[in-house]
């Protein structure tokens, strides 16, 4: 029935335990015993089977922790049951052990290790991580931004504590990567950091994601007892475009206002009309802080934004009745890069002609489209409102 239970339980929560590394072990016989101190190299259980006698110490040379046994009264029991003590980082000796125990110490084995994943929720990143400053024995945070918050969603830690003593890293972007500082000789990682940048040529410390990828978490194997981090593995996701993603919006945005109500014959008003896609010039602190991050991976205005920005704007807004502007049918030059064109029109004597224009507004992108309103208003307070649809025809006006 136990086993029947145990089994279940197993089958449930499958802790994933990794094979253990191997751990060197020096150990020292007790000083009325002939022989000086031998090196074990031990994985699984190891038996010491040239003493039977007694050890008076033991000290870790590789590996941060090793469990201890003792054998079963007056049988040889080879096997590792009974623990009566580990060592474990950072104590790597256990100077005399106690009468009790050297007499029954006669086994040892290398401690397990599990592994931990902490990952961003999707749409958010790693910007920024804090390593504990314990060698990172309670482990690392990784915080998740959505590109341009301030604030993180989510704040995860490796080990599933609360850092209270910690250095920090902060990319400006994203992360896309961490370097991590083995000790080679317990075989463990004590640091690391954020890698902020993206590079070529990187050496093997460093566990880089791809180039169109950033960091949203990490992989941990963690040593039991002694709670070091054997190894790190980044998680990557590709770095979607934005224009792919958001949400458009559009209205009529002033351009130019003639204003001849004084004057006794017509006039010639001249102004520059922009079109194509740029980036809004009324950023906020979020959007620049975006922009930031999707620099990074090449993503900003013109040409890369253009195709997907006509895809968005003509799926998710169609035909606008803000404007009455069919975004389905917009012309091509729309969705290249920005450029500017002077115009002139004429205003009638005692006339205000105002000129708005079409602007269509997805994140931090703005699309300037050839599609105007002139409104005259006429001293009398009537006024008559047309639409043109590009600025050419506005000239015939
Ligand atoms: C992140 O947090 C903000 C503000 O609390 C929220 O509006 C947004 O939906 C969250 N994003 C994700 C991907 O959970
Ligand atoms: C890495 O990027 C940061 C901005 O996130 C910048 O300040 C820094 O100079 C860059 N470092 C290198 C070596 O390019
Ligand atoms: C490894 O850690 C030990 C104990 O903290 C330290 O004395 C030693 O210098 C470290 N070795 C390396 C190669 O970092
Ligand atoms: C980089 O891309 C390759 C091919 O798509 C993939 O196999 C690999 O896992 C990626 N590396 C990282 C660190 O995500
Ligand atoms: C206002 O003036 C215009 C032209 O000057 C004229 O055509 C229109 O009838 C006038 N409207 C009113 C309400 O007086």
């Amino acid at each position: 029935m136990n086993i029947l239970i145990i089994t279940v339980l197993l089958v449930v929560f499958p802790a994933i335990i990794k094979a253990t590394d191997p751990v060197s072990l020096e150990v020292f016989p007790y000083a009325y015993f002939q022989g000086g101190p031998r090196t074990f190299n031990i994985q699984s259980c190891e038996y010491f089977s040239w003493i039977g006698k007694q050890i008076a110490s033991v000290k870790l040379h590789g590996g941060t922790c090793a469990k201890l046994y003792k054998s079963n009264s007056c049988m040889k029991d080879e096997g590792c049951n009974g623990e009566i003590c580990h060592l474990a980082y950072p104590k790597v000796q256990e100077p005399i052990l106690s009468k009790e125990l050297f007499h029954n110490l006669n086994s040892a084995q290398a401690c397990a290790t599990t592994t931990s994943t902490i990952i961003c929720p999707k749409g958010t990143w790693v910007r920024r991580m804090d390593f504990g400053d314990d060698s990172l024995r309670s482990g690392i945070t990784i915080r998740c931004y959505e590109p341009g918050s301030r604030t993180p969603n989510v704040t995860l830690n490796t080990h599933g504590k609360h850092l209270t003593t910690y250095s920090s890293q902060n990319c400006q972007g994203a992360a896309r990567g961490v370097r991590v500082f083995k000790n080679t000789t317990y075989n463990f990682i004590p640091k690391a950091e954020a890698l902020c940048n993206y590079s070529s040529s990187i050496g093997p410390d460093s566990r880089q994601c791809n180039k169109t990828d950033a960091l949203v978490g990490i992989t941990v194997i963690i040593e039991e007892l002694s709670n070091v981090i054997k190894e790190i593995q980044p998680i990557c996701r590709f770095v979607e475009n934005p224009a792919k993603l958001c949400t458009p919006a559009d209205g009529y945005e002033p351009v130019v206002v003639c204003d001849n109500r004084l004057g006794f014959t017509s006039t010639t008003c001249q102004y520059g009309v922009t079109e194509g896609v740029g980036i809004t010039k009324t950023l906020t602190d979020k959007q620049s802080l975006s922009l930031n991050f999707y620099g990074e991976f090449g993503i900003g205005a013109g040409a890369s934004a253009g195709d997907a920005l006509k895809a968005t704007f003509a799926a998710k807004l169609g035909f606008s009745k803000t404007t009455d502007f069919d975004w389905s049918q917009s012309s091509s030059s729309t969705w290249t890069e920005q450029t500017s064109v002077q115009v002139s029109i004429q205003t009638p004597p005692g006339v205000i002609t105002r000129l708005e224009q079409v602007i269509g507004k997805c994140s931090f992108y703005e699309v300037d489209v050839n599609y105007f309103k002139r409104i005259d208003t006429r001293g009398n307070g009537t006024s008559t409102s047309l639409l043109v649809a590009s600025h050419e025809m506005l000239k015939q006006k």
